[in-house]
């Protein structure tokens, strides 16, 4: 037979959509995940089925219904200060996910080089790969999860096509300063560079930090897609609606791409979402006050059992150093770790090896999620105790 295509050998399935097989399977609490186990706010839910009830069960527009794009274009303006025309600068997509690839696809040419701060959210490397782009990573260390400049100004050369950001990020809860920010500007400025910025978890931040979107830096906008989705904001993970926003030049080329790629993302969700969109202000402040609250339970519950977490500022997840734990489970790697954590606590965690181009550097790293009930992170608490 003749081969299977190349490109699919250099890169592994998700190994956080694994471990959350393998927990399910031994009926575990899943903290490998990005997914609340609560259910949607009833209101939202309700938007989704009255969007049925009325009709809204066809093909949309395949670029995104008007009314969500509308709806998107007023909520950027609000929230992060990005003017877009929603009739040429917006193309609504199955989740941020398929805006991720859409975007790629629609400005990599073969030889581009694209820059990846590592860890990362594991679909980037694919991603890349995917456009027929060469990811180029770049260093974020703990515990700031900070990136050295120099290492940043070396990564961009005349191949790079392009920069992807993840404020607020997952798997580090790093938000992005101002100040980083304005250099990774000045970098796509200099060298002629696209920014991909994903901002899914743009209302999930603490501490007071602010979420700033690169697109509204001098110069930004013309060459910054954003991309967002109901996801994470409105605990829809399976609702499958997301967007990019891009000037129209870039916009049509995305367009084009996510037409045959999918056609369309769920049209009675796409209404729905433009009910979730006009929420008040006080649904965001709950939403970050909720997070807010389990990620003090869980990283204390993390201290305890002899885990070295690095505290979020923003995003569902925190990374531990779980180097202290590893004779204990005796455990020679991150991944051998994180079995065995599943076996004697029946907790799911990830491998800090997932999140980067060198499994090396994760060797000694997990993350968890703590986007769940308080009662299953209690029980966790209580599972923790016992190792
Ligand atoms: C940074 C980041 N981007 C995108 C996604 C996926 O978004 P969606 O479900 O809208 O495709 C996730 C999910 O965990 C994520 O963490």
């Amino acid at each position: 037979m003749k081969p299977l295509s190349y490109i699919t050998e250099t890169f592994t399935e998700s190994v956080i959509r694994e471990m959350t097989r393998i927990c399910d399977a031994a009926g575990g609490e899943n903290l490998s995940q990005g997914f609340p186990d609560f259910d949607t706010p009833e209101d939202i839910k309700q938007a989704a089925i009255d969007a049925i009830r009325t009709g809204h069960n066809q093909y949309p527009v395949t670029f995104g219904e008007p009314e969500l794009r509308e709806a998107i274009s007023k909520k950027v303006a609000r929230y992060n200060g990005i003017v877009c025309n929603p009739v040429t600068d917006i193309t609504v997509t199955c989740g941020a996910t398929e805006a991720m690839i859409a975007s790629l696809k629609a400005i990599i040419n073969p030889g581009d080089e694209v820059i990846v701060f590592e860890p990362f959210y594991e679909n980037y490397g694919p991603d890349a790969i995917l456009s027929g782009a060469s990811p180029r990573y770049v260093t974020l260390t703990p515990p700031d999860w900070k990136f050295d400049s120099d290492e940043l100004t070396a990564a961009f050369n005349s191949k790079t096509k392009a920069i992807i950001i993840n404020t607020p990020n997952n798997p580090t809860g790093k938000v992005f300063t101002s100040e980083e920010l304005e250099l990774i500007a000045s970098l796509c400025l200099k060298w002629d560079a696209y920014a991909i910025t994903d901002e899914i978890y743009e209302h999930i931040i603490y501490d007071g930090v602010k979420h700033i979107s690169l697109a509204t830096l001098p110069g930004m906008a013309n060459r910054t897609i954003t991309i967002n989705g109901l996801t994470k904001t409105y605990s829809v993970t399976g609702w499958r609606v997301g967007w990019a926003i891009a000037a129209k030049e870039i916009t049509q080329r995305i367009r084009k791409v996510h037409d045959f790629l999918t056609v369309g993302s769920p049209t009675p969700l796409q209404h729905a979402g433009v009910y979730a969109l006009n929420l008040p202000q006080s649904y965001y402040q709950q939403l970050a006050e909720r997070y807010y609250q389990a990620r003090e339970f869980l990283f204390d519950v993390l201290v305890n059992t002899g885990f070295k977490p690095y505290k979020p500022k923003g995003s569902y997840y925190i990374i531990a150093d779980a180097a202290a734990l590893f004779d204990r489970l005796g455990a020679i790697d991150d991944t051998d770790f994180s079995r065995k954590l599943i076996e004697r606590t029946l907790v799911a965690t990830v491998p800090g090896s997932s999140f980067y181009s060198i499994s090396e550097k994760g060797r000694y790293q997990v993350r968890f999620a703590f986007c769940k009930k308080m009662e299953t992170l209690q029980k966790v608490a209580e599972r923790f105790s016992k190792l």
